[in-house]
């Protein structure tokens, strides 16, 4: 054992994340490293404070507060950064890339606030750039993208990406709790975002979705050209509407191309999913992707999408992946053909809709509503009526039939300035994959 070859490893960032990795990388270095034929050393890790108690027990001399230190350090080659952001976390990671060194990352936001860069440093260093666990957590969905399917086209790719969001969802509909209760939850798990809104205002999932978006399609979709909502304003009534009506509610990311014009469409938003569908099912800390090719058809991955042990499964596999390629030298694997996908415009996109408002108990207001619909086009399939929690007031579930994104959005705008409707009606899409 002794006269193999060595491979060190830094890690910026002790976290959730990265004490997994430290635990589990400690735990399965003796198979990995009878696979790799080399030795793994875990050389030094970096922390913000020095006294704050961790998980896993790491040598005083191996700790330092400065991550510029582990991802400069001469005798690294390896880089995991694991401090999240897009700042020190983009300084370390450009620093280590500048050095030739392969650099392991979780972080989606910097994939996807800055892929294009870092791919373009990695590359012109002789470098690589690994990032499995930014998008769903312990799923290799990267790997499937990358290798696994690279023989398809993919029209639709749709699926929950945060586990922060698919735990509240789950456990608001089984224990009827609010979800501030339930983040307080998923953040003491360890499953949410340092910054919490970017979980549940759907930024994560926007990230996720534009990674998986450059994977799939070669092209880059900044956050600010999708369609990004959260799932802060559902409430009960819309959770016992889904359950009555064999729906469930999942914040879902869909990335859809149209194979003969081109057009590309990327969106996150809470949707209404048949329970019929496998994804509709994925429950809990769980994330799920379905993958639809041209040659294969439908795939469908599940597995946990955040926490410690799902996410340093995945790191931990690209740190071999990169340990192979240094010991062997082999070339890196093929990059996405850049691409750019034209946006597909909102009128478009068709389905049908979900709209929840309060309005005043009155006559007549039904009446008001259909015809200020009417005038975009939009035609109401179906009205359910519960109580509000406001006086003289009631809930109004309406689904349309099929329209557009446009006319629908222009017929909501509408619903908000008629003098019955009281505060800001909910609009959600009614998934139709494939039915
Ligand atoms: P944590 O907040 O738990 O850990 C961040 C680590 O980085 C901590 O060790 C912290 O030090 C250190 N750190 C934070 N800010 C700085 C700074 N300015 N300078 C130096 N060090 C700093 O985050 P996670 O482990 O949860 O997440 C890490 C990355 O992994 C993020 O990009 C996240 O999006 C991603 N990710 C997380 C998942 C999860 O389930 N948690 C799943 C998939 C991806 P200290 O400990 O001293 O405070
Ligand atoms: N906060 C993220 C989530 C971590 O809940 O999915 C995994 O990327």
């Amino acid at each position: 054992m002794s006269d193999l070859p060595i491979v060190n490893i830094g890690i910026c960032g002790l976290g959730t994340v990265g004490q997994g990795v430290w635990k589990h990388l400690t735990r399965s270095r003796a198979t990995l490293e009878a696979r790799l034929g080399a030795r793994l050393r875990l050389k030094k890790a970096s922390v913000r404070s020095l006294t704050k108690k961790r998980g896993v027990r790491v040598a005083p001399t191996k700790l330092t507060t400065d991550p510029m230190a582990v991802a400069t350090d001469p005798s690294i080659q390896i880089v995991c950064e694991l401090i999240g952001g897009t700042t020190v976390a983009k300084d370390v990671t450009i620093a280590a890339l500048r050095l030739g060194k392969t650099v392991v990352s979780a972080n989606k936001a910097l994939v996807c606030g800055h892929g294009p860069e870092i791919f373009a440093e990695a590359r012109k260093h002789g470098g690589h750039y690994f990032f499995e666990a930014s998008v769903a957590g312990g799923i290799p969905i990267i790997k499937a993208l990358r290798e696994g399917l690279v023989a398809n086209r993919f029209d639709r790719i749709y699926g929950i990406l945060n586990g922060t969001c698919n735990y509240i969802l789950t456990r608001m509909e089984r224990e009827g709790l609010a979800y501030p209760v339930i983040l307080q939850e998923a953040k003491a798990l360890g499953y949410a975002e340092a910054d919490e809104a970017l979980d549940v205002e759907g930024w994560d999932t926007a990230h996720k979705a534009s990674i998986i978006a450059y994977l799939a399609h070669g092209s880059w979709v900044p956050t600010k050209a999708m369609n990004v909502e959260g799932i802060t304003q559902l409430t009960q009534t819309d959770i016992l509407y889904a359950r009555a009506n064999d729906l469930a509610i999942k914040l879902l990311a869909v990335i859809e191309r149209d194979l003969a014009t081109d057009e590309l469409s990327v969106i996150v938003a809470p949707i209404l999913i048949s329970r019929n569908k496998v994804i509709a099912n994925v429950n809990e800390v769980y994330n799920g992707v379905s993958v639809t090719g041209d040659v294969v058809g439908e795939t469908v991955y599940i597995g946990r999408g955040a926490g410690q042990d799902a996410t340093s499964s995945a790191v931990i596999s690209d740190i071999v992946d990169a340990a192979a390629l240094l010991l062997r030298g082999n070339a890196a694997l093929p990059e996405p053909v850049e691409h750019h996908c034209p946006r597909r415009p909102p009128e478009r996109s068709f389905g049908s809709y979900y709209i929840r408002l309060d309005v005043r108990d009155e006559p007549g207001v039904l009446a008001k509503i259909s015809a200020a619909t009417a005038k975009f086009g939009v035609s109401i399939a179906s009205v359910q009526q519960s109580a509000s929690a406001r006086a003289n007031a009631a809930t109004l579930m309406l689904t349309t039939h099929e329209t557009n994104e446009k006319a629908i959005r222009s017929a909501v705008a509408q619903l908000r300035r008629l003098a019955g409707v009281l505060g800001e009606p909910l609009l959600l899409r009614i998934a139709s994959f494939g039915e």
